[in-house]
């Protein structure tokens, strides 16, 4: 895949000429760090499980450690992964012009504020976070009174007095995203002048609808994307080429 140079020229003009600058990524900014993308076969022992359903509060609840072990296994996966050429472009970008890029991702990862990037919108948590499954019944509000002392390393951490599990703090299918985060993408969208939109499927609403937000609010919409995607009609320019060799290209 390359960019033409007529399209590169395009592209670099506009994000040179742009007060605020979006960029949203999902998981093919990560593909080249290792991370399989959300909708590749699962690998290995995964491979005879379906993403959509462990990735959900109920496939939770049915059981606990099969989901807690998929996801020690993705954190295992990105822990030894490492920020690929585009994250750092990204980066540096931000570093270079400050207060002028917003970066929102779809990603679980940590991958963009290990390069460096500052601010990330995460409209799906991270891998690295957990939280309570439920409201504590014991909870009179502050910190919860729930504790993991006793947890067993590799087992779903749970409260021993009331029972309540620890859950990874991503955002599951059917599940509501942060109200803060979701707020500031949408924000971020109405307000830029350009709207780069690199590695996703563009399969998955509300963060799929951010670039037509942009567009309706005049800015000019550029996709970064080896593969059609949902999102290409929806661009000014799509750039046929993947996340680690056209960032540092666009973001000179
Ligand atoms: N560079 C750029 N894009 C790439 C690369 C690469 N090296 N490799 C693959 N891609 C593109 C694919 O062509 C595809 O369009 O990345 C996209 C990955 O799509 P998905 O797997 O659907 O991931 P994403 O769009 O982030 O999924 C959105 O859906 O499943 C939920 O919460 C999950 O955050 C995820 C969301």
């Amino acid at each position: 895949m390359t960019i033409t140079n007529a399209d590169l020229d395009t592209a670099r003009e506009w994000i040179a000429q742009a007060r605020r600058l979006c960029v949203s990524t999902g998981a093919g900014m990560s593909a080249e760090s290792g991370v399989p993308t959300f909708r590749d076969a699962l690998g290995g022992m995964w491979a005879r499980f379906d993403p959509q359903q462990l990735a959900t509060e109920a496939g939770y609840r049915a059981d606990p450690q099969l989901v807690w072990d998929w996801y020690a296994s993705r954190r295992e996966g990105v822990a030894q992964a490492q920020p690929n050429g585009g994250h750092v472009a990204l980066a540096e970008w931000q570093r270079r012009h400050p207060g002028r890029m917003t970066l929102i991702t779809q990603n679980v990862d940590d991958l963009h504020q290990r390069a460096g990037s500052d601010d990330v919108v995460c409209l799906h948590g991270g891998l690295f976070v957990d939280r309570w499954l439920d409201p504590c019944p014991r909870w009179k509000g502050g910190q919860p009174p729930c504790d993991t002392s006793t947890a067993t390393p590799g087992r779903p951490p749970h409260c021993e007095t009331c029972g309540n599990r620890v859950r990874p703090g991503v955002v599951w299918f059917g599940e509501a995203l942060p109200g803060q985060a979701l707020q500031a993408a949408e924000d971020a969208a109405n307000d830029c002048d350009v709207m780069l939109v690199v590695g996703t499927s563009g399969a998955v609403y509300p963060a799929a609808g951010l670039p037509l937000l942009a567009r309706q609010a005049g800015a000019k919409v550029v996709v970064l994307n080896p593969q059609p995607s949902e999102l290409d009609d929806t661009a000014h320019l799509v750039l046929r080429d993947t996340a680690a060799h056209g960032l540092p290209l666009l973001l000179t």
